[in-house]
């Protein structure tokens, strides 16, 4: 699918611009033509002459210069390119970007390209948790700018944390799927989403909680929004962005607050993707005013909630699609597929706590898809985008 795709690979200064020689390499194999945009310092770390041998293609590196033939390149270039990922981003050209700068060959084509853009950040773990980098990235993912979320593990400054770049193989994919998704595949469907944990009240100051981070609802949303559909997210309390594209986001705070916009919203859809981890159960009697400390110990009595995704799966009628999530950690298909018939639903997402990398907080996830059919569908260990491509898939099969 990237046959004839024509990509400008954006490369600024960090150690992992190495691995874009890998990266251009697989765009060429793949039959992409490829042109290179550097800026000064990445010339320190990878030379013109691989660059330029593996793109086979002048690389564009200066703005204004005895190289340059005075043409506008930053325009005619960025006219002419498909797709535009840069990879390593530092945390530099990632400010530049979120705040308009434009000063040297990279940042100048970046602010006039108009098309789909990849970020793939690089640095220390530091600098990649600075909350003006953060601020930055969160900005990138609100103007629809893709960031292609780096690794966790050993970084060449010794220190051990996320920021390491994403394998090449993994940016490659994430664009082969760009170019592969098909964008109007949902048009006209309305899908509910939920997503991120619930908090339960104990005292105006203390909650029950649990790790959930959303990340795993939102990347669906936003993969369903890509696909041209209208979503209805209902968010627990959750600290990351929305994701991009036609979302109506409904931020709620109890198991309680979910159940209710989730059976007012789902009437009204096509389908609903249940990923939220609810919490089961709440305090009897929430205390009006903080509990203080006292020589007895507080004794807390906790009453279930609603069952969400039990209740739509009631209510649900001929035409809907219903889907949940199975978080199990022994017999796990066998419980999985009683959850799949006791609620009603027509296919479920089984992630494994036994399989390492996975679950909770993390970036990736490694599920089994089990359906009404009784057809199953085990994946890799992927990040948690690609699973939401996965899951998004068989739901666009079943719709
Ligand atoms: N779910 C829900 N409402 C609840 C509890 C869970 O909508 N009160 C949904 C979750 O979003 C998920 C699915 O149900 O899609 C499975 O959640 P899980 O907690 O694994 O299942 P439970 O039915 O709570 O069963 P158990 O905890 O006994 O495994």
């Amino acid at each position: 699918m990237l046959q004839g795709k024509r990509i400008i690979i954006g490369i600024s200064g960090g150690i992992a611009a190495y691995k874009s020689l890998i990266l251009i390499r697989l765009f060429k194999k793949a039959g992409a033509e490829v042109r290179v945009v550097t800026t000064e310092n990445a010339l320190w770390f990878v030379t013109r002459v691989s660059l330029e041998s593996l793109s086979q293609n002048k690389i564009y590196d200066k703005v204004f210069g005895p190289e340059n033939d005075y043409t506008t390149e930053h325009i005619s270039l960025t006219d002419w390119a498909d797709c535009f990922v840069v990879a390593p981003a530092t945390a530099n050209i990632i400010g530049k970007l979120a705040n308009g700068i434009a000063d040297d060959a990279l940042s100048t084509s970046l602010i006039a390209f108009d098309k789909k853009i990849f970020i793939a950040p690089a640095m220390n773990v530091k600098m990649f948790d600075h909350f003006a980098v953060q601020r930055n990235l969160s900005y990138l993912k609100e103007m629809d700018i893709a960031i292609v979320e780096p690794a966790s593990g050993y970084l060449a400054c010794g220190y051990e944390g996320k920021g390491r770049m994403e394998e090449p193989e993994e940016i490659f994919l994430r664009v082969e799927q760009y170019f592969n998704s098909p964008k109007d595949q949902l048009k006209g469907k309305k899908i509910l989403v939920t997503a991120g944990p619930t908090h339960e009240p104990i005292d105006p100051v203390r909650f029950i909680g649990n790790h959930s981070t959303g990340k795993m609802g939102f990347a669906i949303a936003g993969e369903l929004a890509s696909r041209g559909a209208e979503v209805t997210l209902i968010a627990g309390p959750v600290s990351i962005a929305a994701p991009a594209g036609e979302i109506n986001r409904i931020d709620v705070t109890t198991a309680d607050e979910m159940y209710h916009a989730a059976m007012d919203a789902f009437p009204q859809m096509d389908a609903g993707i249940l990923t939220a981890a609810v919490s089961d159960f709440k305090p009897a009697k929430p205390a009006s005013q903080k509990i203080k400390k006292t020589d007895a110990t507080p004794e807390i009595q906790l009453v279930l909630n609603p069952d969400i995704l039990g209740s739509l799966g009631k209510m649900k009628k001929e035409g809907q699609v219903l889907v949940g999530f199975a978080l199990e950690t022994d017999n796990e298909i066998e419980n999985a597929r009683k959850k799949l018939d006791g609620k009603n639903l027509d296919f479920i997402v089984l992630n494994s706590l036994n399989d390492e990398g996975a679950g909770f907080g993390g970036d990736n996830n490694k599920v089994t898809l089990i359906d009404n059919k009784n057809q199953i569908s085990g994946f890799e260990l992927k990040s948690k985008q690609q699973v939401a491509v996965d899951v998004v898939n068989k739901l666009s099969e079943m719709l």
